[in-house]
């Protein structure tokens, strides 16, 4: 078989990924600072958190592309919670927000046209484009204190460009966008004719931010996506639920709904039991605070080591010696220390030496973990 062009050529995988397979397959036992499924993070689900699933209502099959109408009122009812007020109609579900980007890129834009992301950020981007026949242009995340964009690194955009991405709170960065900044945002897509991807999936996870923008769909003056999910916001990436709030003006809002109406209606991929069980799964959620406290704690005791603020989210970025490269470091914290973590050049960070670990590892160990890692990379 000839591949097509939107699968990613080259499939040799990179260093860090070859000595963890030698471990696992040696057997070897290492402390995983990198996970973050929420399944494996120790979170007590009750037992009976997916009955709901089983409810009678689940065994009708009454597909509407959008959604069914009581799953969608729950997740408007939701961003209620943290004071939006969303109108159901204009609430559209998907199997998974990764799959709600794939049927955005096929809404707005052509083969080959592009879309903006941002740098540093969640790794997926470049299939999920590629995979669409879109291409992925950047924007820049700078750190001065706090992460903010780079709006003139927008300036550079290609002329086909369709939609800007915005990641808010940035996966790994932990960045919420700030008003002031979606409001440029707003003012730059209204003159370049983009439309806004907002992925909130971190959104419920709010620690160091004080006033967060969140539901910008809520607020937009452009058309604007809002989306969310099980995955994060329940800690179930099992069920497979996402969701989105489309915003802007009423015309373009309306013809993006159609737009999505008629794609969604082609896949049809969201199950029936988990859209019954919406409401009921709704009103619960995971914990990550006590990881960062702990990671204050420790990261107080290395001076050579800084854990950058983290608004939100489930990810922390310290800041080490850049005394050897962050390849060097992570594989020599891997075969000395057992223990991994991801280097910062994974989510193209501009420059080293950072390293990111996920709050939801299992408290006792994520502490044990990350003293061991920044001792060990002072010690260089
Ligand atoms: C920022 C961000 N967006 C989207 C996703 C994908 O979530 P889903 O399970 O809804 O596809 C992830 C998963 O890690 C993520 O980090």
């Amino acid at each position: 078989m000839r591949p097509s062009s939107r699968l990613p050529r080259e499939s040799a995988p990179n260093a860090l990924s070859r000595a963890v397979d030698e471990l696992r397959r040696s057997d070897t036992r290492y402390l995983d600072l990198t996970e973050s499924n929420p399944t494996r993070a120790g979170i007590p689900y009750p037992d009976d958190l997916l009955r709901p699933l089983s409810a009678p209502a689940a065994l009708r099959y009454e597909p509407n592309p959008l959604g069914l109408a009581a799953a969608r009122e729950a997740v408007a009812a939701d961003c209620g919670r943290r004071g939006a007020r969303i109108d159901p109609e204009h609430v559209v579900l998907s199997a998974s927000t990764s799959e709600m980007y794939a049927w955005l890129f096929k809404l707005l834009c052509d083969a080959g046209e592009s879309v903006l992301v941002p740098r540093p950020s969640y790794p997926l981007f470049e299939h999920l484009t590629r995979l669409e026949g879109v291409r992925a242009g950047s924007y820049r995340l700078e750190y001065h204190g706090r992460w903010e964009i780079d709006l003139d690194s927008m300036a550079a955009a290609p002329a086909d460009t369709r939609a800007v991405l915005l990641v808010s709170p940035n996966n790994p960065t932990g960045s919420f966008a700030s008003a002031r900044e979606i409001d440029q945002l707003f003012r730059l897509c209204r003159d370049r004719q983009w439309a806004l991807i907002v992925d909130e999936v971190f959104a419920d996870y709010v620690l160091d931010a004080e006033a967060p923008v969140t539901d910008v769909a809520a607020r937009a003056e452009v058309l604007t996506f809002s989306m969310g999910g099980a995955s994060k916001s329940l800690g179930l990436p099992q069920v497979k639920l996402g969701w989105t709030v489309v915003g802007g003006p009423a015309a373009d809002r309306a013809a993006a709904l159609d737009g999505l109406e008629l794609i969604a209606d082609t896949f049809l991929s969201v199950g029936t039991p988990v859209q019954v069980a919406a409401s009921v799964l709704l009103e619960r959620g995971a914990a990550v605070r006590a990881n960062l406290a702990a990671a204050r704690r420790i990261a107080s005791a290395h001076p050579a080591c800084d854990l950058l603020p983290v608004e939100g989210g489930w990810s922390a970025v310290v800041r080490v010696p850049a005394t050897r490269s962050e390849e060097t470091l992570v594989l020599d914290l891997l075969s000395r220390e057992r223990i991994l973590v991801h280097p910062g050049y994974f989510f193209d960070f501009e420059h080293e030496a950072f390293v990111i670990v996920s709050l939801l590892v299992p408290e006792a160990e994520f502490a044990d973990g990350l003293a061991r890692t920044l001792g060990f990379a002072e010690a260089a």
